[in-house]
């Protein structure tokens, strides 16, 4: 099934061959990350051959000033960049004078590998030297999950062919800069390093937002396991630090290198001390030692994957290519952090900045929901919460008023940043997945409290947003929303895309239920959220509620179908089918105009709200809409595919649910969009685990109750997860015609399998038929 360049294996990634021009490619997929920081696989020793080096911290940006051609009133002044940051994993590795370099080098052998179960890489190699001698390497690192700002690697090198001598210089290094760079500027500066004696560390500052990072390194060296009595020396100088190992070498003798890393920033300590606190958390991290760090790792990584993992038997390549999906999904995101949210690539490249997009509410939310303790989810709400004074100001500077909010399409701090105005900046469905989101934590957590302290304030300015970003047609007798860009990102300022007016008016008869179930619950909370936005009751209300009853939802009646937008039946009715797949994809091969004019859809657009709304719809509707759109739809998009998969599986079309989440479980790991090399599609990996568990599995959650409607793909003996409920860990197994429910906490969970209702005591197991 799968002609992948790696291993199929069932926990592990692995690659046996390097190749130089997929260099980049590899260093996407072997990437590591904690939550805190991130980096791509970078090579340890030198490489001189083409590589994109990258390190990431988490909440660490730089305000790239935007390239814009015509400036206009509203524009955002910056995109904000994650800086790749100060690296920890050099070594120079010099024997007998020759540098080892892979580049340079030629490789008896090679092998990558990354344990997914352990959130391990291991990469071996036999190089032969210039010279004739042969280096044998070992390397291993790992981003600590137990301590998320320690990170260690050990690299040890065995040396046949005679005696001589050898250099092993590990290397801080803080003259790094971005590739992505709109002007070619730096991004760091004030960089400095310093050393106690027995470790280094070098500090560095963003430039505009000043951010410091202080990166400190100890090291170890061995020789056939025993403390290594070479000469070592720790030189620094300015933007680098690094502590040289020299000894005379025995034909077979062994060096161990092991790097004890600790990266800081002001992002969560004062920047005073900084640099001291670094070099005493290396030094700590030392004295525990990598075994025993590596100790805490696993076992961090393997409570995750209690909860998380999803396992599919009779299939390894879908076993494989959604554990990395799961794998990377958890190293981008860990939930303990409200500052911190999900870029799109995570930390696995510098496209896309590392900022926040509305993949976060509308693709990653249901994951971190459903696999992790409540709180994970709440912070991504939180996130936006203290966000919501800069959307409402983001609101104001286009001509909102009254604490409308427009939350950013891109953000990192709450402020819009992004290069491109009519595609994200009038994407303004974002403020409806938001909204759509708490709704969604609400309804899976039963955490209500969280709309009266916080949700319902986000809601009432999403609310007014809506409510003045819609005008009253005197043509249609209607209110209508002018000017927008939908999911679809191949059609600009489009007037009454079905999918944005279907949201406005979901959210404002939401949030007007909410209020409504408030005051109803408790006065006191109510006149609190009353206060707090200063909402008129009256006046207000009553105009959402027109909106609500008079919006217009345009749709065509002879298909049956809703219109993407007004208009979009005068395109010429194309299907992907005509299309030359040479010309595939056409954002590379057709002008933008072309693309503008033609049916062609990117990406889930109105088959998105079918999917958020199902529940409104009846099943031949929800067929026709997708009979329709989906032969149009060209998938251009990595976050497209998984939602059709789930409407599929939800219209009963297994194998054509199938099909679709293939183009989804191994994007990356196959590289379909053959872009691999500029990082991993963090955010559509989320969308895979929807179009399993939602899509295969049919998990719903309706009136209290979280209910399964599963269905297996031919090509799999069997399939289980497992689901948080209301916090409640429950596991769910599909084989064959028959599901396994086993409660796995201490309460009551309420569930459905199959229409059939049973309350699920704790520890219950429970078998279900298909009637
Ligand atoms: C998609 C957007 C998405 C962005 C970041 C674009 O290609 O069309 O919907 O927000 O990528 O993932």
């Amino acid at each position: 099934m799968s002609d992948s360049r790696f291993h199929l294996d069932e926990w592990k990634i692995i690659e046996t061959r390097f190749e130089p021009d997929r260099a980049r490619d590899s260093e996407s997929i072997f990437a590591l990350g904690n939550g805190m920081m991130g980096q791509r696989a970078n090579f340890e020793e030198t490489y001189s051959g083409d590589t994109l080096r990258g390190n990431y911290v988490a909440g660490v940006y730089y305000p790239d000033k935007t390239v814009v051609g015509w400036w206009k009133i509203g524009y955002p002044e910056y995109f904000a960049k994650v800086p790749n940051a100060p690296s920890w994993t050099n070594i120079i590795v010099r024997i007998d004078g020759e540098e080892l370099d892979l580049a340079i080098c030629s490789l008896r052998s090679f092998r990558r590998e990354l344990d997914m179960k352990q959130g391990l890489l291991t990469r071996t190699f036999e190089a032969v030297m210039p010279s004739g001698k042969v280096a044998k390497v070992t390397a291993k690192r790992f981003l600590s999950m137990a301590q998320p700002e320690l990170a260690a690697s050990s690299y040890s090198v065995q040396i046949t062919g005679g005696n001589g001598k050898i250099e092993l210089i590990p290397w801080l290094n803080a003259d790094v800069y971005n590739e992505d760079a709109n002007y070619d500027e730096k991004f760091w500066e004030n960089e400095s390093s310093t050393h106690d004696g027995k470790r280094a560390v070098v500090v560095a500052q963003t430039r505009k937002t000043a951010f410091v990072v202080a990166t400190a390194l100890e090291n170890t060296f061995v020789l056939n396991g025993m403390p290594a009595r070479g000469k070592t020396a720790i030189t620094t100088t300015g933007k680098t630090a690094s502590c040289k190992f020299s000894s005379d070498y025995s034909d077979g003798d062994t060096f161990t290198v092991t790097g004890y890393a600790a990266v800081l920033s002001s992002f969560n300590h004062p920047v005073e001390g900084l640099a001291g606190k670094a070099l005493v958390s290396a030094g700590k991290a030392a004295e525990k030692g990598f075994d025993a760090m590596l100790e805490a790792h696993r076992d961090a990584w393997g409570k995750k994957w209690e909860h998380g993992d999803i396992v599919i038997r009779g299939d390894i390549a879908a076993q494989q290519g959604i554990r990395f999906n799961i794998f990377q999904l958890y190293q981008t995101y860990t939930g303990e952090d409200p500052r911190l949210n999900i870029g799109p690539k995570g930390f696995t490249g510098e496209k896309y900045g590392g900022s926040t997009y509305w993949d976060t509410e509308a693709f990653a939310f249901p994951f971190y929901l459903s696999t992790a303790d409540t709180h994970v989810a709440r912070n991504l709400l939180l996130y936006r919460y203290k966000h919501l004074e800069k959307a409402i100001e983001n609101a104001r500077k286009l001509g909102f008023t009254g604490g409308a909010a427009l939350y950013p399409m891109v953000t990192m701090n709450g402020e819009e940043c992004h290069n491109e105005w009519e595609i994200t900046f009038e994407e303004i469905h974002r403020n409806g997945a938001i909204a759509y989101a708490i709704f969604n934590y609400v309804r899976h957590t039963g955490d209500n409290d969280y709309l009266s302290e916080y949700g319902l304030e986000v809601l009432v300015a999403l609310s007014r947003f809506w409510a003045q970003r819609c005008n009253w047609s005197d043509e249609r007798k209607k209110y209508v929303i002018l000017g927008v860009t939908g999911p679809n990102e191949y059609e600009n300022n489009v007037n009454n895309n079905w999918y944005t007016n279907t949201l406005a008016r979901w959210t404002l008869k939401y949030t007007s239920d909410m209020l409504e179930w408030l005051r109803n619950a408790s006065n006191v909370k109510y006149n609190s959220v009353v206060a707090r936005t200063r909402l008129d009751t009256q006046s207000e209300l009553k105009h959402w509620k027109e909106i609500i009853e008079n919006i217009h939802l345009p749709a065509n009646h002879d298909p049956g179908i809703f219109l993407q937008q007004d208009g979009f039946m005068d395109k010429i009715q194309h299907t992907v089918s005509d299309l030359d797949p040479a010309e595939r994809p056409l954002n590379q091969h057709w002008s933008w105009d072309r693309i503008l004019r033609s049916v062609f859809i990117k990406q889930a657009d109105v088959l998105q709200g079918i999917y958020f709304f199902e529940d409104e719809f009846d099943e031949d509707t929800i067929r026709r809409n997708f009979d329709f759109y989906e032969p149009r739809c060209v998938h251009e998009s990595s976050l497209s595919a998984s939602i059709h998969s789930v409407l599929a599986a939800r219209l009963h079309d297994t194998e054509r649910a199938y099909t679709l989440y293939l183009r989804t479980a191994r994007l990356d790991l196959d590289d379909y969009n053959r872009e691999v090399k500029d990082g991993l599609h963090i955010t559509s990996m989320a969308g895979t685990w929807l179009a399993i568990v939602e899509g295969f599995g049919g998990m719903r959650i309706r009136n209290e109750r979280i209910c399964f409607n599963p269905v297996i793909p031919a090509a799999w003996e069997s399939y289980s997860f497992i689901i948080r409920y209301r916090n409640n860990p429950l596991r769910v197994e599909v084989n064959g015609g028959t599901v396994t429910a086993v409660n796995l906490s201490r309460a009551e969970i309420p569930l459905a399998v199959f229409g059939e209702q049973v309350n699920m005591q704790p520890g219950e197991e429970k078998k279900f038929r298909k009637q």
